[in-house]
């Protein structure tokens, strides 16, 4: 199967030397891409900046701004099965980029506009075949009906709940949700639930397929 793999955070810059940006390591979407990879699919890994060096074997799509990101990930949607989107896309970006350092005042107001929804605009064109994989960051664990929201609203197939506290980490606790309405809680490491979503993305497209 071929997968799509978001991952990281976007870098949405004020002037040459300022951004804004999420705090996301990349992690999950780097075991993703690992664990697809070690079952034999084929991975396309779109990743913000991040320290992690992508594994051997993933074509990957480094890409800084979420419009960047936004472009790369509908340029390969029509080539995969699934999407598996785990980036910390910064919702806004400056209405402006100044192309010379802003010099230190006593204050400064700054214009944002919303940046696209990446996974919304990919269930647009969302194919029969095609699986989707969203995250959900909530402010409690127990935010299921915000996370079923965005299932919907996001044709997703499978929603992962998490909490700010997954930030970084390496083991977390975990939500995930299914379009059917499965419920399960999970308590466990990225690697893990990495394998648990490719896990996912084979039983739901083996099963749709047969
Ligand atoms: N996402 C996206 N494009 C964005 C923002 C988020 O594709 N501009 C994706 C994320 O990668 C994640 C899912 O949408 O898989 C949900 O992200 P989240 O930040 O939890 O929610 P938002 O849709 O941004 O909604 P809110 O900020 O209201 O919680």
């Amino acid at each position: 199967m071929r997968f799509l793999v978001t991952a990281g955070p976007t870098r949405e810059w004020i002037d040459p030397v300022r951004y804004i940006s999420n705090a996301s390591s990349g992690r999950m979407g780097y075991e993703v891409a690992r664990q697809a990879l070690r079952r034999n699919h084929t991975v396309v890994l779109i990743s913000g900046p991040t320290n992690l060096r992508p594994p051997r074997g993933v074509q990957t799509v480094s890409v800084e701004t979420a419009l960047q990101m936004h472009s790369a990930v509908l340029r390969h949607l029509p080539d995969v099965d699934a999407l598996v989107m785990t980036a910390a896309v910064a919702d806004f970006r400056p209405a402006r980029r100044s192309s010379r350092k802003i010099r230190r005042k006593s204050s400064l107001t700054l214009r944002l506009l919303p940046n696209p929804d990446i996974l919304a605009d990919a269930a647009k064109i969302k194919r029969p075949h095609q699986v989707f994989v969203g995250f959900a960051l909530e402010d409690s664990i127990s935010a299921t009906e915000n996370a079923l929201r965005k299932l919907k609203a996001k044709r997703l197939d499978l929603v992962v709940l998490n909490t700010e506290q997954t930030i970084g980490a390496e083991r977390s606790t975990f939500v995930l949700i299914t379009k059917e309405g499965g419920i399960q809680r999970l308590e466990c490491t990225k690697r893990a639930l990495a394998a648990r979503i490719v896990r996912f993305v084979e039983e739901t497209i083996g099963r749709d397929t047969t």
